[in-house]
């Protein structure tokens, strides 16, 4: 989509450059096409005859009018009419960006790849779960390709809304770190958001729709009645 936009304006730019070019052209010759004649100031000259100004002029002039009008009468309604599709495209076209992004993020740092904050490292390569080391035990980070299942089947007990998954990558739990800049982290409000579109995506493949707390409402509204019951989250509107 970005690479058509592009297209259309380099072809405008182009258009208008020739354009331009033309008018140029057209200014020195015709000085040049004058350079022959007398030379008498324009206002000098004498002007169309009355007959021509009637009929001809008159109507080459009203055709030119009617011209203008046609072209805003289809270019105002095709402008109003392609707006919202451009809009679609245009926001899928950032989603498609930032799922890219967090795809790369949670991958290790590498110099190919300087998104990269390495999520995979705890949670393993695949985000299905890992092993750490936690003092003289283990401590084991969960797997994130099911978050969005969030408390409804037990696998993520702390998480009953969107805004649980953004609180722990930011504000850290345990013995995951906390990220956000804001809380001594490294990740900007953007990289975080990157990340939870990425993670919510990957939950849409392996959550049904019934349980997906982050798509729907409905699961959103049990997960939540749920963590009220358990008492596992403390502040809820
Ligand atoms: C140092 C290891 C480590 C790294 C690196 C790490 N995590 Fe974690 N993460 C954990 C551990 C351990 C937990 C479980 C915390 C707890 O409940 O005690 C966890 C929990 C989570 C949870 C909550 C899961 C749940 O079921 O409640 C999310 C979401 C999460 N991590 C996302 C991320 C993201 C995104 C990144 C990369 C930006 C990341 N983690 C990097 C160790 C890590």
């Amino acid at each position: 989509m970005l690479a058509q936009t592009n297209l259309i304006g380099v072809a405008i730019i182009a258009l208008g450059g020739l354009l331009v070019l033309t008018s140029i052209g057209v200014l020195v010759l015709r000085n040049r096409a004058l350079g022959r004649g007398p030379d008498i100031p324009s206002a000098m000259r004498p002007g169309p005859s009355d007959a021509a100004l009637e009929t001809p002029l008159l109507h080459k002039l009203q055709g030119w009018g009617v011209l203008l009008v046609a072209f805003f009468v289809v270019w105002f309604p095709m402008t109003w009419l392609l707006e919202p599709s451009r809009n679609v495209s245009q926001e899928e076209e950032f989603r498609r960006l930032a799922l890219e992004r967090g795809r790369l993020a949670v991958q290790p740092f590498s110099e190919e790849n300087q998104l990269g904050v390495g999520c995979v490292r705890c949670h393993g390569p695949e985000l299905r779960g890992g092993v750490i080391q936690a003092g003289e035990g283990y401590a084991f980070p969960p797997n994130l390709t099911t978050i969005c299942e969030g408390n409804l089947n037990g696998a993520h007990p702390q998480i009953a809304t969107v805004e649980d998954i953004y609180q722990v990558i930011e504000q850290g739990r345990g013995q995951m770190p906390s990220w956000s800049i804001r809380y001594q982290g490294a990740l900007t409000d953007q990289q975080i958001n990157d990340i939870v579109v990425y993670l919510i995506d990957l939950s849409s493949q392996n959550v049904p729709f019934e349980n997906n707390i982050c798509l729907n409402p409905d699961a959103a509204e049990r997960a939540v009645e749920l963590a009220r019951q358990n008492g596992t989250v403390l502040e809820r509107p």
